[in-house]
């Protein structure tokens, strides 16, 4: 059987990486687990955020995935280190990679970057800026309204639009040219956090840039599917939650059916 690509997210966030492994990697099957009932991660403290992420991670094991996408960066900034040194898989994280494109991209050397409570506290993104170029300003802005705003579903409503302003007024006082999208349920909302911030402002998805770390890691390691001309693919999408919410969500998202199932993971 082929094995697939497991992607763990609070929610749906993770569907942003599913996506661009979709466009990406059109070969590969997903293996997908977002944790809606207890979603959101980003207040809670960071033992129960790892205990939560390695309840999906054995679930996504058992499900014989190749290669693992923790496509969360609350979770991401808690487990990485930890689930990398024992999975004999692949591991890819969301943090480092839009890091690192977010120092390819800015020109005035100031970042901004929005994340969950969670995230940044835990100061993982500056951490990744200044470990690749000591000399960027890093702005740093915690957005805990973004997350239920994208798990509600309303992504065109002006209602949506008015809470991301609201979020982001902290921001606008600052100086900056890019943008991290530091939780994966951003790119969801990003023409709302694009209108807020103006055209100028280069916003950077960290799960398109995890998908592209997927890929070279799967392509160094000899591990990408192969085959012909025609794609063969089986996507399995499992949550904790509202199975129908979450199915409408991932099918307006990725523009394919999604036949959702609902996991109960021990409390
Ligand atoms: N999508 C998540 C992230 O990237 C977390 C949202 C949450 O559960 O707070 O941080």
């Amino acid at each position: 059987m082929k094995q697939g690509i497991g992607i763990i997210d609070s929610g749906v966030g993770g569907l942003t990486v599913a996506k661009e492994v979709l466009r990406q990697l059109p070969r590969e099957d997903i293996v997908y687990f977002g944790d809606t009932a207890r979603c959101p991660y980003g207040p809670r403290p960071s033992e129960e955020v790892r205990t939560f992420s390695l309840q999906m991670i054995d679930f996504l094991l058992k499900e014989n995935i190749k290669a693992l996408v923790i496509g969360c960066n609350t979770a991401a900034a808690v487990v990485l280190a930890e689930v990398t040194a024992k999975l004999d898989i692949p591991v890819v994280g969301v943090i480092e990679p839009g890091a690192r494109t977010a120092i390819k991209e800015t020109k005035s050397g100031q970042i901004a970057v929005i994340g969950t409570q969670g995230t940044i506290r835990s100061g993982a993104y500056e951490k990744a800026l200044k470990k690749l170029n000591p000399k960027i300003e890093v702005t740093s802005l915690a957005c805990p309204s973004l997350v239920p705003l994208v798990e509600s579903g309303q992504l065109h409503d002006p209602e949506g639009m008015e809470i991301v302003r609201e979020a982001l007024l902290p921001l606008l006082k600052q100086r900056f040219d890019t943008l991290i999208l530091g939780c994966t349920h951003y790119p969801l909302i990003a023409h709302f956090i694009q209108e807020a911030v103006g055209p100028d402002v280069r916003l950077i998805s960290s799960a398109e840039e995890a998908a592209r770390e997927l890929s070279a890691v799967l392509s160094y390691r000899q591990m990408l599917a192969n085959g012909g001309d025609v794609i063969h693919t089986t996507h399995h999408f499992y949550t904790s939650g509202d199975r129908a919410l979450f199915a409408s969500i991932a099918e307006e998202w990725l523009g394919i059916k999604v036949g959702a199932v609902q996991v109960a993971l021990n409390e």
